[in-house]
């Protein structure tokens, strides 16, 4: 299954794919986590994106296409993949169409998660994550049962990340408006679009998903 999540920053896309994961036994391809690990390594295309990702712009088109299209034919695609994060423009939307013809693949359900804007402020600045194993939380909404250790691998170790501060989520939430609502309608037109209300609680939004997509 190839399954694509839309929605503003803040609006679950990771929290759902993490777990939509352990469900189906399917990946998850974030282009932000991607990005994050090219930053962290020092390469070039970290070098590039570091910047732009911290004042919440998008990172160009053509670097994201070409990461993408070498991630997805990795061994571990086979069994299928999540999209998270990417597409994020109308050009990323077709270069999507083309890379999946040539490759003879389809992408079998689009999901948007409709939230408010206002909410995803208090959501992102109080996101964090452990340091081994990637597990989100979040300060009000998500704690781990024991406070300040893992609920996944017992770690005592956590990190939030740098571009998660209010100023930069309003030039996210600005960008994701300007550049990434315009393929919500993309895919509207093709008829592939679902929409979950992403305002619900976690587990919720997790049912609303799985009854789209069956
Ligand atoms: P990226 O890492 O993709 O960030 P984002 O889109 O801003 O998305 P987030 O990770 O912030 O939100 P999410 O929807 O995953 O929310 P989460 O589940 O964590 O991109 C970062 C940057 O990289 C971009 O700004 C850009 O510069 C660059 N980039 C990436 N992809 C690109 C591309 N394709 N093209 C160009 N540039 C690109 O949830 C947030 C918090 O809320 C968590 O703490 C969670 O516990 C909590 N929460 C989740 N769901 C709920 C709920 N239902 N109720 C209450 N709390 C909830």
């Amino acid at each position: 299954m190839k399954l694509m999540l839309l929605g503003p920053p803040g609006a679950g896309k990771g929290t759902q794919a993490k777990r939509l994961e352990d469900a189906y036994g399917i990946i998850q391809l974030s282009t932000g986590d991607m990005l994050r690990v090219e930053v962290a390594s020092g390469s070039d295309l970290g070098k590039q994106a570091k910047e732009i990702m911290e004042s919440g712009g998008l990172v160009s088109d053509d670097l994201i296409i070409n990461m993408i299209s070498s991630r997805i034919d990795h061994d571990d695609c086979k069994g299928g993949f999540i999209l998270d994060g990417f597409p994020r423009t109308t050009p990323q939307a077709e270069a999507l169409d083309t890379m999946f013809s040539d490759k003879g693949m389809k992408l079998d359900h689009v999901i948007e998660m409709k939230v408010d804007d206002d909410a995803m402020v208090e959501r992102i600045t109080g996101r964090y994550t452990c340091a081994g194993c990637g597990a989100g939380y979040h300060d009000s909404f998500q704690k781990p049962k024991e406070e300040g250790i893992c609920d996944k691998c017992g770690g005592t170790d956590f990190k939030r990340r740098s571009d998660d501060n209010a100023e930069t989520v309003r030039s996210r939430l600005e960008a994701y408006h300007e550049q990434t609502a315009p393929i919500i309608t993309y895919y509207r037109d093709k008829g592939t679009l679902k929409s979950v209300d992403g305002m619900a609680a976690i587990d919720e939004v997790t049912t609303q998903i799985k009854d789209e997509i069956g």
